[in-house]
């Protein structure tokens, strides 16, 4: 089966990884984007390139070497705040990953402006790293947490949520897309409940800004977390979006050189935004390489990509429900991302995946960093297969007639 939207054998070329070959020679099955994706050469190439003609460090120097690479590092910035929308680049605060984003967002704004009592919304869909900050600033501040309940189709109750709401949240911080269930929660009406009960939001964007089309402005998002190695570039460079007027208000977080204006040696002045939020010499050639990354999916076109995502999942439910004793959890087709998360009658996740790597094919079993949701589906863990815009029909076909052996072989 050809993709309607993208030429994928094309785009596989651009994937060096993507060649290996594995354990006597299997052709390598990548279904694990949703823990990290690949990265294609030109954005491997612009780091190197910066290694290699440009090294020098940031917003200091004078010397040419320096104005270039303040030049990239910036330039990097302008085309990530173009991509998901903001009306600034100063509204992109450069971290390590979604994680660090959303702890800046707990520490920072948080500290700042909650206190013992204040109601804070999330769901039970959350990955640990939008659930443990507010665990610690609950026992911190007294804080109280609620959570959204999942359906048993793995869709957020919203009715409850409008329920909730009449708690008077100072926060709603939410996925937009499961890294278990796939599901794809609707954004931009969970935003518009949450400010008319007068709650500010937070949107962990670790999957969908890799996999959909994400426009802060017309999400009316107030903050954005999202990591860059999840979506084609390297790791241990993230983003912060946040409203200008949220940052513009919010105490520095980690503090040390470029975040200040004027120090004196008992106090100092913050410097503007983004710069306050970031502390010390930044992931340089990271951020270079996250805008390089950024480059290749609008060149590629995220809708296109989400269509081809969309098209092959509705093919691996399709397949995979045919499989006897394999459970799929999640909602259909046409209300999830490219991530099929399962349970194998008689075989532990474990299994699944070591028997599957023996065929070169790489899936992610355990509780990926969503215990509570597990817990809510009586479940310690799964067999997690993930698509992006590289992965191919052929590729589900591996899958399904592996998990097929593995059956046979559990009996
Ligand atoms: C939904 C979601 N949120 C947050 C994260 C954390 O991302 P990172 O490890 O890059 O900080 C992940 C990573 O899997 C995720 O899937």
């Amino acid at each position: 089966m050809m993709s309607q939207t993208l030429n994928v054998d094309q785009i596989r070329k651009d994937f060096p990884i993507l060649s290996r070959r594995l354990h006597g020679n299997k052709a390598l099955v990548y279904l694990d984007s949703t823990a990290t994706a690949q990265k294609p050469v030109t954005v491997i190439r612009a780091m190197e390139d910066y290694y290699n003609q440009t090294n020098a460090n940031i917003h200091r120097g004078v010397h040419t070497l320096a104005e270039e690479a303040t030049a990239a590092y910036e330039g990097a910035r302008e085309r990530i705040a173009k991509f998901i929308g903001a009306r600034h680049a100063r509204e992109v605060i450069f971290t390590r990953n979604t994680t660090e984003s959303i702890n800046l967002v707990a520490y920072s704004w948080a500290r700042k402006n909650l206190v013992s009592g204040d109601v804070v919304i999330l769901t039970e869909m959350e990955h640990h790293s939008n659930l443990v900050p507010w665990q610690i600033l609950a026992d911190e501040r007294g804080i109280r947490l609620e959570f959204i309940p999942v359906t048993e189709e793995g869709e957020l109750d919203l009715l409850t949520y409008q329920n909730l709401l009449e708690l008077r949240p100072k926060l709603v911080a939410f996925s937009q897309m499961s890294n278990v269930l796939g599901t794809i929660n609707p954004a931009r009406e969970i935003i518009e409940m949450a400010h008319r009960a007068g709650a500010v939001t937070l949107i962990d964007g670790a999957q969908s800004v890799p996999h959909l089309p994400v426009d802060v402005q017309q999400l009316g998002a107030d903050f954005l977390a999202f990591s860059a190695h999840k979506m084609c570039g390297p790791t241990g460079i993230g983003v912060l979006y946040g409203r200008r007027d949220l940052l513009e208000a919010m105490p520095p977080f980690l503090g040390g050189g470029d975040m200040i204006k004027r120090v004196t040696l008992r106090s100092f002045s913050p410097n503007e935004l983004p710069h306050k939020f970031e502390a010390g010499t930044p992931a340089i050639a990271e951020v270079i390489g996250f805008g390089a990354a950024v480059d290749y999916l609008i060149q590629m076109g995220m809708n296109n990509i989400a269509a081809h995502e969309h098209a092959i999942t509705r093919y691996a439910l399709d397949r995979l429900s045919e499989i006897s004793g394999l459970k799929l959890i999640g909602p259909s087709a046409e209300k999830k991302g490219g991530v099929c998360a399962f349970t194998m009658e008689g075989i532990h996740p474990h299994d699944i995946a070591q028997l599957l790597d023996r065929e070169g094919i790489a899936v992610r079993a355990g509780h990926h960093c969503a215990m509570p949701l597990h817990q809510r589906y009586g479940l310690p863990a799964t067999t997690r297969a993930s698509f992006y815009l590289y992965n191919t029909f052929d590729e589900v076909d591996l899958l399904a007639e592996a998990l097929e052996r593995a059956k046979e072989l559990f009996g």
